[in-house]
């Protein structure tokens, strides 16, 4: 089905970013997550944080359990695509507990890579799996809001980001701060869920992501809440070509994407043009 949503219907906005002050150290929500329905974006990020430090103890085993395994194989080819340079620095943005950082040493040992979050309790189970997975390769973690990088310009040869664009406050801004970090010709690499454009996968997909989603959250994520929010954070999210064109609108060169699974996983990717 062609998705009706446009782009310019998300209420993206930067006038919320004065709400991002308060840091989640590892305390649970104190207001009730009332999460049926999506916040509004006024707190979207205070709201984004505390939620994701609910559920960061078993962040990695719903994960696993609600994709299959499958997000394994989606995030190895989300990473063939960034190709960076041998001994590169790579920023994996709202890194969470590491996955995409630690697929990429894992290819590549000789890269440098620092994941960025804004959750301290998923950055401790990312410290946490340095440990056994990155055993001295280059990973680091730092806490940090993607909307803001406190890195120089042209810093890094490359960026990631898995399953979280539609968490950010602001996208358009998201993505100029993410161009502004990578040097000419390197490249971003988006990895999340998309609204599949088949009518009958659409169903299928729908039923699973806004039914059985919230449920295995409540069982084994640890809140049925929060894992009924997250699916909601697609519905007014840009459909592929869209956000394919607000990374171009964000300064980005070669853009494309790559539709996994019938449309319901999207790769996207986008280049910083060489200076000439
Ligand atoms: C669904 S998790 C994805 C984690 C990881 N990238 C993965 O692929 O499993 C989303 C992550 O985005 C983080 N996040 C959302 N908005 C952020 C922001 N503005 N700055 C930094 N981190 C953010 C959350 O704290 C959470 O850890």
């Amino acid at each position: 089905m062609a998705d009706t949503t446009s782009p310019l219907e998300t209420t993206e906005s930067t006038e919320n970013l004065t709400d991002e002050g308060q840091r989640c150290k590892g305390r649970k929500a104190n207001a009730p997550m009332s999460l049926s329905s999506p916040p509004s974006q006024t707190g979207k990020g205070a709201f984004v944080r505390e939620m994701f430090a609910e559920i960061a103890p078993r962040y990695d085993a719903a994960n696993r359990v609600m994709t299959a395994g499958l997000d394994e194989g989606w995030r190895r080819r989300a990473i063939a695509l960034l190709a960076p340079p041998r001994g590169g620095s790579v920023i994996d943005l709202c890194c969470g507990t590491g996955d995409l950082s630690f697929h990429l040493v894992r290819k590549d040992p000789t890269l440098h890579v620092t994941g960025v979050d804004f959750c301290e309790p998923m950055l401790a189970g990312a410290r946490t799996r340095a440990q056994r997975e990155a055993r001295g390769r280059g990973v680091t973690f730092i806490e940090g809001d993607v909307m803001a990088l406190a890195f120089p310009d042209a810093s890094f040869d490359g960026a990631t980001m898995g399953f979280s664009l539609r968490n950010v406050v602001d996208i358009d801004a998201t993505l100029r701060e993410i161009r502004r970090v990578l040097r000419p010709g390197s490249r971003f690499v988006n990895l999340d869920v998309s609204k599949a454009p088949n009518l009958l996968f659409k169903r299928l997909f729908d039923l699973y992501f806004y039914h059985l989603v919230p449920l295995l959250g409540g069982l084994i994520g640890g809140s049925r809440a929060a894992y009924t929010y997250l699916p909601h954070s697609l519905t007014n999210h840009p459909n592929a070509r869209d956000l394919q064109t607000r990374f171009e609108r964000a300064g980005f060169a070669n853009c494309g994407y790559k539709p996994l699974m019938g449309g319901a996983i999207a790769i996207h990717y986008g280049t910083v043009a060489e200076r000439l």
